[in-house]
């Protein structure tokens, strides 16, 4: 349908965790006008999730340039060595704003920044909230200064497509808004500036601790804009969740590293420690070390789990440094203060994303991205763990820079939009909402924390079914499935999975997060490159 309503600004952040708020509060301090589209309320994302911290060379002694070594270690040959720069170096100043903007971190006695550690940090350098509610107070310190700006924002509101001018530059977004409100229905806001901040994908897999909002919704629309995407191989399996049965769905509660970093033993079903003798850094090795760590000791003792052991921390630490964790695990039956934790290996974060340079833009003029939607090429093949916030900061704040500097240059000259093809075409046809589940189980099946050249080769084939279903049904009687939230979703999310799985077949070895059995030695004559995939428009 055309947008059946309209507004009108100089940008247009769309998603509202550190990323996005903090882009919005840099672009309406720099004089913009400035509109936040969510497509849940404005705290409703991965951020307020987050319950490590964020990194950053703040502790005595520590480094910027030592900050960069570990990162790079952890992405295992394929980091931009300039965009780790910009992070480790911007980092320290981008916190510290942070903390001006009203988020209040715990101090240690000496009433300095608590610091603790995490995998693959040799140095305790993890700023932390509410003990192990990092995220949480982040996400009210934004919101409440996006409320305290009196920015514009639209709740409830799904992005669509980009829209684009007759020069292929960007002209705003259309949106769906779900619900109550003055805006009900798809719409459109215009903007020469668009910044994505949708956050990642993890429910592409079954068991993930993104929230059920992480469908993939920004790199699916800058796919089918055209823009280039890198890296979707790399999806990160946090090693220690919550683990729930073999068959739990959803969002599943995250056990921080922070708990490994304080001291807690990872242990096998005999409560022998396994990490000892894999690396140095035994359970604080980096994170994909660890993840492997566990599924192999999995199969050998043909385990659906493996424990984390932190009784040892008494009632008092636990309920002081991780009141998160204790009342999740308490809320399933377990209590950590007397037994240990059951973990496995669920999908955490998407390492790559939508390509951009150092200033956050992509390949479509007039089109940003920043935080987990975004490949900065900061993470390489695998996330240092707590570089996620950092970076979702400091690459917003230079977006909101980029784009007040060419306002300053030329002006924003709003931009007449092509008309879009949306909602369907034979080569994007909606998919019903239960296409979700299946599209979950085929990834899992195919394409989780262990790939093969066979595994991946099935999936694709059974995504491509999808594909080849929907298009048919929409042949056959003009459309596939009443448009709506659920079916957008589905859709994007069978969009990110095909270009995953394609990006994890063509990687012919293992590396950072991707864990090919079939090829499981590092080929750094091969492969000490990136897998950027553009759609082509007239293609499936
Ligand atoms: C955690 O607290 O373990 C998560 C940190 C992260 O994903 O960076």
């Amino acid at each position: 349908p055309a947008p059946g309503w309209s507004l009108s600004a100089d940008v247009v952040v769309v998603g509202s965790g550190v990323a996005g708020l903090t882009a919005a509060l840099r672009c309406e301090a720099a004089g913009l006008t400035t509109v936040v589209v969510t497509k849940a309320r404005l705290d409703d994302g991965s951020t307020r999730w987050a319950q490590g911290g964020i990194a950053a060379a703040l502790g005595e002694g520590d480094t910027p340039e030592q900050h960069l070594d570990d990162t790079l270690v952890a992405g295992a040959g394929l980091c931009d060595d300039e965009a780790v720069r910009i992070l480790v170096t911007e980092g320290p100043d981008a916190v510290r704003r942070l903390i001006e903007t009203g988020a209040q971190f715990d101090e240690s006695s000496e009433g300095g920044l608590e610091l603790t550690r995490e995998g693959g940090h040799h140095r305790r350098r993890i700023a932390h909230a509410g003990g192990d509610a990092t995220g949480a107070e982040i996400s009210r310190a934004l919101v409440e200064a996006v409320r305290a700006r009196g920015l514009r924002t639209v709740e409830n509101a799904l992005v669509l497509d980009l829209l684009t001018d007759a020069e292929g530059r960007t002209a705003g977004v259309t949106l769906h808004v779900m619900g109550e409100g003055q805006h009900d229905g798809v719409g459109a806001v215009h903007a020469p500036a668009v910044v994505l901040a949708t956050g990642g994908m993890g429910q592409v897999f079954s068991a993930t601790t993104n929230p059920s909002v992480s469908t993939g919704d920004g790199v699916a629309l800058a796919l089918r804009a055209g823009a280039e995407v890198s890296d979707l191989e790399f999806v990160q399996f946090h090693p220690t969740v919550l683990f729930l049965g073999s068959d739990a769905e959803g969002q599943q509660p995250l056990v921080s590293e922070a708990v490994r970093g304080e001291g807690a033993h990872l242990v096998d079903a005999d409560g022998v420690r396994f990490m000892q003798g894999q690396h140095e850094l035994a359970e604080l090795a980096p994170r994909d070390i660890v993840a492997k760590g566990i599924t192999r000791r999995m199969q050998e003792q043909d385990a659906e789990h493996m424990f984390l052991d932190a009784r040892h921390f008494g009632a008092d630490m636990w309920e002081h440094r991780f009141p998160t964790i204790l009342a999740a695990c308490r809320a399933h039956g377990i209590d950590p203060v007397t037994e240990p934790i059951p973990v496995a290996p669920a999908a955490h974060y998407a390492s790559g994303g939508v390509r951009t340079d150092s200033h956050g833009r992509t390949t479509v003029p007039g089109l940003y991205a920043c935080g987990e939607v975004a490949c900065t090429g900061v993470h390489g093949a695998n996330r240092l763990a707590s570089n996620s916030l950092l970076e979702g900061l400091v690459y917003a704040e230079r977006i909101a820079a980029d784009i007040a500097a060419s306002h300053a240059e030329t002006g924003l000259h709003a931009r007449v939009p092509r008309p879009l093809p949306y909602p369907e075409t034979p080569e994007h046809p909606l998919l019903t909402p239960e296409a979700r589940f299946t599209i979950q189980r085929i990834m899992t099946n195919g394409a989780g924390v262990l790939r093969s050249a066979e595994s991946l080769t099935k999936a694709a084939d059974q995504l491509q079914q999808l594909h080849t279903d929907a298009r048919d049904a929409l042949a056959e009687n003009g459309k596939t499935a009443e448009a709506g939230v659920d079916t957008w979703e589905a859709t994007n999310l069978l969009c990110v999975a095909r270009v995953l799985v394609t990006a994890a077949r063509l990687r012919e070895e293992t590396r950072g997060c991707h864990w090919r059995e079939d090829r499981p030695e590092r080929d750094d004559t091969t492969w000490r490159r990136h897998i950027v995939v553009r759609l082509n428009p007239d293609r499936t």
